[in-house]
């Protein structure tokens, strides 16, 4: 191996052109790959920024060829030479005119041959690619995602700059007030039985920094939040979090929409139409049976229930007794799409989402035919397709279920799985929405009381604000989310800035004084000296790269991720800790844990 310092990059891989025909350059990088023609013998050299091919002869210095003779994949190499223009040229590459005439070449580091190629769109499975991470970074897609993440969060920090707000830390050891996801705890040395949490996200501290007066803060904030993992879901995440003080609904939203133009243009290059559509949440899930509805494909629900309410369908009617609904999805051609086989399919990805079955009817140039043709009068089928507005060749799928919940559940995925089924996707189109007026809660049959659906800070609408006290199911909040193509990029709200209405919250959401006070006793003392008016949000950058990147899950756009069972596969961890180290935490793990 050769000692490192005589030869200094001077140019990166990727960069040599024509114009540099005839220059002395040298350049670092890994062997992509060798090839011997006799006498001559070329290398791709690879670094981060491309290919860039070494060329050794024979002839013109023998001791430098022979070493070239030693290369093999994954070598990393120091090499100057002269440019020179190929005879044969790759005009599939930025570097394909020329390449480098070898005259120095240090080996600066051998490798054993990698478990898997360092390809583009390598097909290597997941496990291997987690395994060998270092590797795995090194295919020019994946780097492709870093270079981009690192430009949008760069976008992020030179926007909230230069509007003025102040990049600040906020802790990672922080105290446990579980609200929504479950926490990460550390344990105390120094405290004994006591804990600290990671962050869930930093909430109240940057309302606390609103208080302080720094009026406009923002951070790209790790987030810790100990569920079960999804394609959109990690134990750890990073959101770009801001927050604002002196402003409403209007001004939170204006600012984000002046971010999301910034860097749609300066990532992708795609001009994004300002305003940005907003939907009631009661909307958004009566027409798309979701509340981050993709409006790229029309598909909307339809409302049968009161079609159906006295007919003879118990399937139907049941629901509609007990305080549900019936709605249905007309799907335009899927008559022929989706024959008997498919259908059922669909039932079994419906019961998924907890709906009991998938009725259907089908209008072909015969007539109707349905699931439940026996069970209902013509003029009663006949209610329904005109309800849906169904025409020849369409598709009818229906859910009834005695929860709402449920059948908006089943219709929201099912309408989006049809569109995939039927390419109904268009590519490269980005369907913004601002999904507003969310609920202020939702009652949690699990905990056997309401709980708040974006967090207890949130402000309750002006017109809403007695039902914090009088009718918790229709009180609506000061939130907001922002969807992108059927994604939830971001939320925020208006919070709450005083005790008074701090404390109501508490008592809503079914705690005493005493725990409010011992749970988040800083946040209602910190309302009695002066809070201004505040709102914020935070997106999932982590997502946000995942859609501008067009990957598949967020996985694909974090450098160390972890995988479905929590677990990161290349360092092995969670993993067990030195005894020693329990014993100065004053944790004795207990034997049924560790059989
Ligand atoms: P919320 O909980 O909605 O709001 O989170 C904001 C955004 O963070 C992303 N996100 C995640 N990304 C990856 N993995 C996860 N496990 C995960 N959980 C959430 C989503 C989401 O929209 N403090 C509030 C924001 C505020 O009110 O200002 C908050 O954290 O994209």
């Amino acid at each position: 191996m050769d000692k490192f310092g005589s030869i200094k990059r001077t140019v990166w891989c990727g960069a040599a052109r024509m114009e540099d025909v005839g220059r002395e350059i040298a350049v670092c990088g890994w062997v992509q790959r060798r090839r011997d023609l006799g006498h001559l013998l070329f290398v791709d050299l690879r670094d981060r920024t491309g290919i860039l091919q070494l060329a050794f002869d024979d002839q013109t210095d023998r001791a430098v060829f022979e070493k070239a003779l030693s290369l093999r994949s994954e070598y990393v190499l120091a090499a100057r030479g002269r440019v020179r223009e190929r005879s044969s040229k790759n005009f599939d590459i930025p570097t394909g005119e020329v390449e480098l005439e070898v005259t120095e070449l240090q080996i600066l580091a051998q490798s054993e041959t990698p478990p898997f190629e360092i390809v583009e769109d390598s097909d290597v499975n997941d496990v291997l690619r987690l395994k060998h991470r270092y590797l795995d970074l090194r295919r020019p897609d994946m780097v492709r995602i870093l270079q981009l993440r690192h430009k949008i969060v760069k976008c992020a920090r030179d926007y909230f700059d230069e509007q003025g707000f102040l990049e600040i830390e906020t802790p990672m050891l922080t105290k446990s007030t579980p609200e929504g996801a479950r926490d990460y705890l550390v344990p105390s040395r120094v405290h004994p039985g006591t804990f600290y949490a990671l962050p869930q996200s930093p909430q109240q501290y940057k309302q606390l920094l609103m208080v302080a007066g720094v009026d406009r803060y923002f951070q790209i904030a790790r987030c810790f939040r100990d569920e079960d993992l999804r394609a959109d879901r990690q134990p750890e995440f990073t959101q770009i979090d801001l927050e604002m003080s002196f402003v409403d609904e209007e001004d939170v939203i204006a600012i984000n929409e002046g971010f999301l133009k910034r860097v749609f243009k300066s990532v992708l290059g795609v001009d994004i139409e300002t305003p940005i559509q907003r939907i009631p949440y009661r909307e958004a899930m009566e027409r798309f049976g979701s509340d981050k509805p993709d409006l790229r494909f029309g598909l909307e629900l339809c409302n049968i229930s009161d079609v159906v309410a006295n007919c003879g369908f118990k399937v139907f009617s049941g629901p509609v007794a007990e305080g549900g609904s019936v709605r249905a999805l007309c799907v335009p051609g899927g008559a022929k799409a989706f024959p008997r086989k498919q259908i059922d399919a669909l039932t079994d990805f419906v019961k998924t989402y907890g709906a009991k079955g998938l009725a259907w009817m089908r209008l072909s140039d015969e007539g109707a035919t349905s699931s439940f043709a026996k069970f209902m009068t013509e003029e009663e089928t006949a209610a329904i397709l005109s309800r849906c507005g169904a025409n020849t060749g369409d598709l009818v799928l229906i859910v009834g279920d005695a929860s709402n919940k449920v059948v908006f559940a089943a219709l929201g995925a099912l309408r989006c799985e049809v569109a995939r089924r039927m390419n109904l996707i268009p590519e490269g189109v980005y369907k913004l929405v601002w999904v507003t007026e969310f609920p202020m809660f939702e009652y949690s049959e699990e905990e056997g009381r309401y709980v708040a659906v974006h967090h207890p800070f949130t402000a309750p609408m002006d017109e809403d604000a007695d039902l914090v006290e009088t009718d918790r199911a229709n009180c609506r909040a000061k939130a907001y989310d922002i969807v992108l193509n059927g994604t939830e990029l971001g939320g925020g709200s208006i919070r709450i800035s005083t005790p008074e209405m701090q404390t109501k919250m508490f008592r809503a959401l079914g705690l005493t004084d005493a725990d409010a006070q011992e749970r988040f006793g800083h946040l209602l003392t910190a309302f009695k000296y002066g809070a201004p008016p505040h709102g914020g949000l935070a997106y999932g950058l982590d997502r946000l790269v995942m859609l501008l990147a067009d990957a598949e899950s967020i996985r694909d756009v974090i450098a160390f991720p972890k995988v479905q069972n929590a677990s990161e596969l290349m360092t092995n961890c969670p993993d067990t800790v030195d005894p020693k180290q329990l014993e100065e935490l004053h944790i004795t793990i207990s034997a049924a844990e560790t059989e």
